[in-house]
């Protein structure tokens, strides 16, 4: 029973005394719908109006795909039903009970009369439906507002930074003009092609924008991977079936689907086709395209209408498809790649884009705009490239272009810590992972759990460090004979130091103490001196000569029997590794100058395990280059560089900042096609031939052979002046020798004959350096325990066998590893003389002084 009260809270009925309310309860009839009840459905013709007594109802919408959304909700004393009586229309919307709901129902015909009895309650009604519109509207405007703000932030999302291409090669302005043209065109189907990053995306973008539906939205489809279709939960597929998919899902992403689809779809779906009316779809991979869709396309471009899959009337617009491949129209015509109506259609209308190689004027100036950008995005302030640093991006080929570029110069920029750019902050050629022949060390869990723990290898320093200066000290206060500090250095640490290679790479840098003394004298200081570019070019150069002269002096002073001689010469190192720190800051002194550094990184060809990451998911996954930022690689390396697993010291960081798990140590076998990687550096030429004579020159002298045919000439009378005059002698004969012989090689450049020629004596090189080293494991090792007893103050004890141990049968080693060095360098030359056509003269030469070497090391 409806109640007086009851109309009292009723808004329409506020102010009418009691009496009236009353003789409207007579007409009034109740009724009572449950929780969920659809009280009203939109489109049914209206008889009557509500008032709700108790409890809630809301107004809702279904939109042309199904989905029920609430315009507002009404509870006690509200009103609804009214429009459609006043208006005379259909039900405006879906009334439904949010809980149960108590109501009291006033027909048509009733409300006429009672309005005549009281104006104003057709007044108050009246003031309702004006609200309700009002707010209606501005419901609308707002959503309408908000769905442009989407489509519009949808494009502005891609807008590009740039109005135009930037480069100033003739090629480029082409570009421009042809994006011009096309824009301006009416056409509704245009070809963007040009090999990966090149730029095919941001024509389209130009094109769009320039052109007549520049304001209008743009949407982006690309073939290979089109938005998949919503599926019942029901009708779940496996990856394989997936790819059958790939048409429906191309016309479902364009066309969109209707509520009749035979699909497993679950509801409609508007495609960009319509979503982009007025504007453009950017076709991305078209030659991924299914010949269905293709055709579809053809018929779209001929008469601008469409009829999604399922859906009950077409749909008419006008959308400017611009169509981009990897491939040119000659080519996706000869390869029948695209439906021959629509290549007809493409022809014309067409942008082929060159690679950057074939534009080389507009490198520095893109490196320069991209500079400025990341500068911007960077908070830098770098000003430019140094020479040698555009040369070297003029120089390179760029086989991703100018994606690649653009990774490049922001590489550089995260990785510069001075105020230019210089060419070792330029890293190139970065390696697609070679998965062959190698294990990820990672997949192992425990070493996987040891290598990513943070101090490994860096802390092993602790040791280190003193361990190096107890040997300084040692070899400079003790003995001068038999001193164990110089023992060690020279039967331990260097034959060890050399092995390590061949297990762990350059990782014996990631704990040398000498670095770390040199930032322990800089203190807190932050800013260094930039490293010149003529530290750069020739550190290595630099580093080689260091070697040689240790490699001589080490003979000439007898530091190998000689304590004081290996205590300065630590010292040396120990003040000129100090003093680079001091001036270049951290680690400039490992990259660019150690000779012990260049030394064993020439190994590292032969090394059992490599760092290095996979490229692909750097340039595809990486935005944040933490690997290079801020110094993270002391090295100032990127792991996927060639160079990096010749430079890098292991110290994986890059391992642990990598957020995409592109870094990684693997497994592999070393091979000869390793070391020819290696080779491409003059310098390593340079190594490779001044090592073996710098070795050939102690050895002969050393062993006398030389003296007989000297006698009488005073220069080669013994004595360190005489015996270091053999040695220039001997090391500049044999290198001109090789030079010499390297000129007979062919025609070509006289630095790259050299540097080819040369290059094949690096195994020789390596085997008589290790061997030189080796020597002394082998034949002083057993020194050790004595001399160690001896400092102990217990020289009186006779030292037991135990503790002497005999390495005699590893004699057996020098020879074997001499011949193993140079078969391979024989091999190596031989692969070598193959690949860039030697002369029959310089290679049978350059064979007969491998050979001549060989022996001669074996019998000195
Ligand atoms: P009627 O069109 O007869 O049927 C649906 C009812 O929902 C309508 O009358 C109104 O009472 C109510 N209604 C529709 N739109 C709104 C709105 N924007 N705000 C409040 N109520 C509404």
């Amino acid at each position: 029973m409806i109640a007086v009260e009851d109309l009292l809270g009723v808004g329409i009925f506020k102010d009418f005394p009691t009496e009236s309310l009353e003789g409207i309860i007579a007409r009034l009839q109740e009724k009572s719908f449950p929780e969920g009840a659809r009280i009203l459905s939109r489109g049914d013709p209206g008889h009557s109006m509500f008032m709700i007594l108790n409890g809630s109802v809301a107004v809702t919408h279904g939109n042309e795909e199904g989905a029920e959304y609430t315009i507002t909700t009404l509870g006690n004393g509200e009103i609804f039903g009214e429009m459609a009586l006043l208006a005379g229309e259909p039900r405006s919307a879906n009334v439904r009970a949010l809980s149960d709901v108590r109501v009291a129902e006033l027909n048509q015909e009733d409300l006429r009369e009672l309005i005549s009895v009281f104006p104003k309650l057709n007044e108050a009604l009246l003031r309702l439906v004006a609200q309700r519109c009002t707010r209606s509207f501005a419901l609308q405007r707002f959503t309408i507002c908000e769905r442009e703000e989407i489509i519009s932030n949808l494009s502005a999302h891609q807008l590009p930074d740039v109005g135009h291409f930037v480069g100033r090669s003739r090629a480029t302005e082409e570009i421009n003009a042809t994006i011009e043209h096309l824009a301006s065109t009416e056409a509704n189907i245009i070809l963007i092609s040009g090999e990966r990053g090149t730029g095919k995306l941001l024509a389209a973008h130009l094109i769009h924008l320039q052109g007549a539906g520049g304001r209008r939205p743009l949407f982006h489809l690309d073939c290979s991977h089109p938005l998949p279709i919503l599926r019942d939960e029901t009708a779940a597929t496996d990856a394989r079936e997936d790819s059958l998919h790939l048409e429906p899902a191309q016309e479902s992403a364009l066309f969109g689907y209707g509520a009749d689809t035979e699909s497993s779809a679950k509801s409609i779906r508007r495609g960009l086709m319509e979503l982009a009316d007025g504007g453009s779809v950017i076709l991305e991979k078209i030659d991924l395209l299914s010949p269905g869709i293709q055709r579809l396309l053809v018929q779209y471009c001929r008469s601008p209408s469409f009829q999604p899959r399922g859906a009950g009337r077409p749909i008419s617009g006008r959308v400017r498809l611009i169509a981009t491949s990897s491939r040119t129209l000659e080519e996706l015509s000869d390869q029948r790649i695209l439906d021959p109506e629509l290549l007809a259609l493409l022809s014309g209308q067409t942008l082929s884009i060159k690679p950057l190689r074939a534009r080389k004027k507009d490198i520095p100036v893109l490196a320069e705009h991209f500079l400025g950008e990341f500068n911007k995005k960077y908070s830098r302030r770098i000003s430019g490239f140094s020479e040698e640093a555009v040369n070297l991006l003029v120089n390179y080929d760029w086989p991703l272009n100018v994606d690649e570029l653009q990774q490049v110069i922001e590489r550089a920029v995260v990785s510069t810590s001075g105020d230019t750019i210089t060419s070792s902050q330029v890293f190139l050629k970065l390696n697609s992972f070679a998965d062959s022949g190698r294990f990820n060390l990672f997949e192992l869990p425990l070493l996987r759990k040891v290598l990513t723990r943070p101090g490994i290898p860096a802390d092993l320093r602790f040791i280190t460090l003193p361990f190096i200066l107890m040997l300084i000290a040692f070899t400079i206060a003790g003995p001068v004979r038999n001193n164990p500090a110089n023992l060690i250095v020279w039967t331990l640490w260097e034959p060890l130091l050399i092995l390590s290679v061949f297990f762990a790479g350059r990782s014996w840098c990631a704990c040398c103490p000498l670095p770390v003394i040199g930032e322990w004298v800089c203190g807190s200081r932050k800013r260094f001196l930039q490293v010149p570019e003529l530290l750069t070019s020739y550190g290595p150069w630099i580093a080689i000569g260091g070697l040689i002269v240790i490699i001589q002096s080490e003979h000439l002073f007898d530091m190998f029997t000689k304590a004081h001689g290996t205590g300065v010469l630590l010292l040396v190192i120990l003040a000129c590794a100090v003093v680079t720190t001091l001036l270049f800051g951290r680690r400039a002194w490992c990259r660019h100058l150690c000779p012990l550094g260049m030394m064993i990184s020439q190994y590292t060809a032969v090394s059992l395990v490599e760092l290095g990451a996979n490229n692909d998911v750097c340039a595809s996954h990486c935005s944040s280059h933490d690997c290079v930022k801020e110094g993270n690689c002391p090295m100032g390396l990127h792991p996927a560089t060639e160079i990096g697993s010749k430079e890098c010291v292991f110290c994986l960081s890059c391992v642990r900042m990598c957020k995409h798990g592109a870094a990684r140590v693997n497994g592999r076998m070393p091979r000869l096609d390793e070391l020819r990687k290696g080779g491409e550096e003059p310098s390593d030429a340079f190594f490779a031939v001044f090592v073996v004579a710098s070795v050939l020159a102690v050895k002969l002298t050393d062993s006398g052979i030389l003296r007989g045919f000297s006698a009488g000439r005073s220069i080669w009378n013994q004595g360190l002046w005489a015996a270091l005059a053999q040695y220039i002698v001997i090391t500049m004969f044999f290198s001109g020798l090789v030079i010499l012989v390297s000129r007979l090689a062919f025609t070509g450049e006289k630095k790259r004959d050299y540097w080819l020629g040369g290059y094949a004596y690096i195994c020789l090189a390596l085997s008589a350096l290790l061997n030189t080293y080796l020597h002394e494991l082998i034949y002083e090792s057993h020194l050790l325990p004595s001399s160690l007893v001896h400092v102990a103050g217990f020289g009186a004890l006779n030292t037991p066998d135990w503790l002497t141990p005999n390495l005699a049968t590893l004699k057996i080693l020098p020879p074997a590893i001499t011949l193993t060095g140079g078969a391979c360098s024989l091999a190596l030359l031989k692969r070598l003389a193959g690949k860039y056509g030697f002369s029959a003269a310089s290679y049978r030469a350059h064979q007969a002084i491998m050979f001549l070497v060989m022996m001669l090391f074996l019998i000195i």
